[in-house]
């Protein structure tokens, strides 16, 4: 089978990675892919939002099932336009990707639905938001509508910061017109818990739970990234509590989708936080998360290729998905300076040894020679029995991959080991 892959971090090489594993994949382009993800697949430079370069990419290469991995091309129709063609496609049309792509219509179809999730309001009027936050509980949290690529969502701690949030979204359009809308919200308190499930519209089928870790610094200071590192399983994830998100918010919200006339197929990511009123949603992706991505496939023992054309076929109850009851640690090497300005095209020292279970993010080749390209550069996954040891080994590969400014978290399943001591 000829597979293609639209996208180009690190998720995607995990995804990449993965689907070789079956043998009946003869090739896999990655549209763009990047220098790392070149050692597994043949990478093609077409951008992941150009569905016209997409579309006739694929018809020309008579590919036989496309895998569709970020959200932007998801929200833009990415799925419809190959549909379309007829060449069948892993992740949701443009109409159910909307659950990522407006928090609006994702907040109001938890309202309509009874799905736990943070009280809002939206607005429409900058003076409107600005009056209400005058009475507003504080922290409350402020959210721009469309994708802000992970950067719309501002905690504010107090009622000034709240007010210039929203005048930066509404009036100054930081986010561009992602902003013409936002959502405020109450302000949630708890362990977060990212749950990635596969769904053909009729069976939801979690993946293994994962915690990711958003801030730049240890201890969770400085800046969000997209993602510092992750474990998996998330120990706050208890079965108590997998049953209780599956009977009032998974299948809840596979339903709410149907009856909206949007089903949903693919994977859809639940951003959950287990508040001291049980669990709530605090946001929905419509696609596998990154670096989440990078911990639950390595964990995953049946075969991707299959479970994911099964849920384009509808097949998806008879198909089977098993996770190894084993521990993942992903620690994700960064450029200097980010999540703000950085520096790229520095070498990468990356031996043989430990390449196996690095997934490459931000990174090209220049000169025969891997450099840096990004942000985030690359995620380095252990896999282990116990949690402790698989942070260990993840930590232990890191010591020997380097480049000019690269840094880490030091502390990545430190959270997850003290609660399961606590
Ligand atoms: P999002 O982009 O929706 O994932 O939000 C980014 C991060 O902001 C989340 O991972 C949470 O840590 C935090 N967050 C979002 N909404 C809330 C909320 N209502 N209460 C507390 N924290 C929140
Ligand atoms: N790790 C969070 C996300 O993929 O949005």
């Amino acid at each position: 089978m000829k597979i293609m892959v639209v996208g180009g971090g690190g998720r995607e090489h995990a995804i990449i990675k993965k689907l070789k594993e079956n043998k009946n994949v003869e090739v896999i382009f990655a549209l763009p892919g990047n220098g790392g993800i070149a050692a597994d697949a043949t990478c093609v430079p077409v951008k992941a939002t150009d569905i016209e370069g997409i579309v006739e990419f694929a018809k020309a290469n008579a590919i036989d099932y496309a895998v569709v991995a970020p959200d932007d091309p998801l929200v833009l129709g990415a799925v419809d336009a190959l549909n379309a063609i007829g060449i069948p496609c892993f992740g949701p049309e443009a109409k159910a990707a909307i659950i990522e792509g407006s928090k609006v219509f994702s907040k109001d179809l938890m309202k309509k639905y009874g799905i736990p999730t943070a009280q809002y309001e939206v607005f429409t009027d900058m003076d409107a938001a600005l009056s209400y936050l005058e009475d507003a509980p504080i922290p409350t949290v402020i959210k721009a509508d469309g994708l802000a690529l992970g950067k719309g969502v501002i905690i504010a701690q107090t009622r000034d910061e709240a007010k210039k949030a929203v005048v930066s979204m509404m009036r100054d359009k930081a986010f561009g017109k992602s902003g013409d809308r936002i959502v405020i919200e109450e302000f949630l308190t708890g362990p977060e818990v990212s749950v990635l499930s596969f769904t053909d519209g009729k069976t939801v089928v979690p993946m293994i739970s994962s915690m990711d870790h958003k801030r730049a610094g240890d201890n969770d200071t400085g800046l969000n990234t997209g993602g510092m590192g992750t474990i998996a399983p998330n120990p706050y994830y208890t079965d108590a509590v997998a049953s209780e998100c599956m009977e009032k918010i998974f299948l809840p919200t596979i339903n709410a989708m149907n009856a909206e006339g949007r089903t949903f197929k693919g994977c859809l990511y639940f951003g959950l936080m287990i508040t001291p009123h049980g669990p709530k949603v605090i946001e929905y992706n419509c696609r596998f998360g990154d670096p989440e991505t990078q911990v639950v496939l390595p964990l995953l023992e049946s075969d991707l290729l299959e479970i994911m054309m099964a849920t384009t076929n509808g097949t998806l109850a008879e198909t089977e998905v098993k996770f190894a009851d084993k521990n993942a640690c992903c620690v994700i090497m960064a450029s200097g300076g980010y999540p703000t300005s950085y520096k790229k095209g520095f070498e990468i020292t990356l031996p043989a040894e430990v390449a196996e279970n690095v997934y490459v993010a931000g990174a090209e080749i220049a000169d025969g020679k891997l450099v840096t390209s990004g942000g985030r550069v690359l995620g380095v996954t252990a896999v282990a029995p116990t949690l402790k040891d698989a942070i260990d080994a993840s930590y232990g590969m890191v010591e020997k991959i380097s480049f000019e400014g690269g840094f880490f978290r030091h502390d990545i399943g430190a959270r997850a080991m003290a609660a399961k001591e606590a």
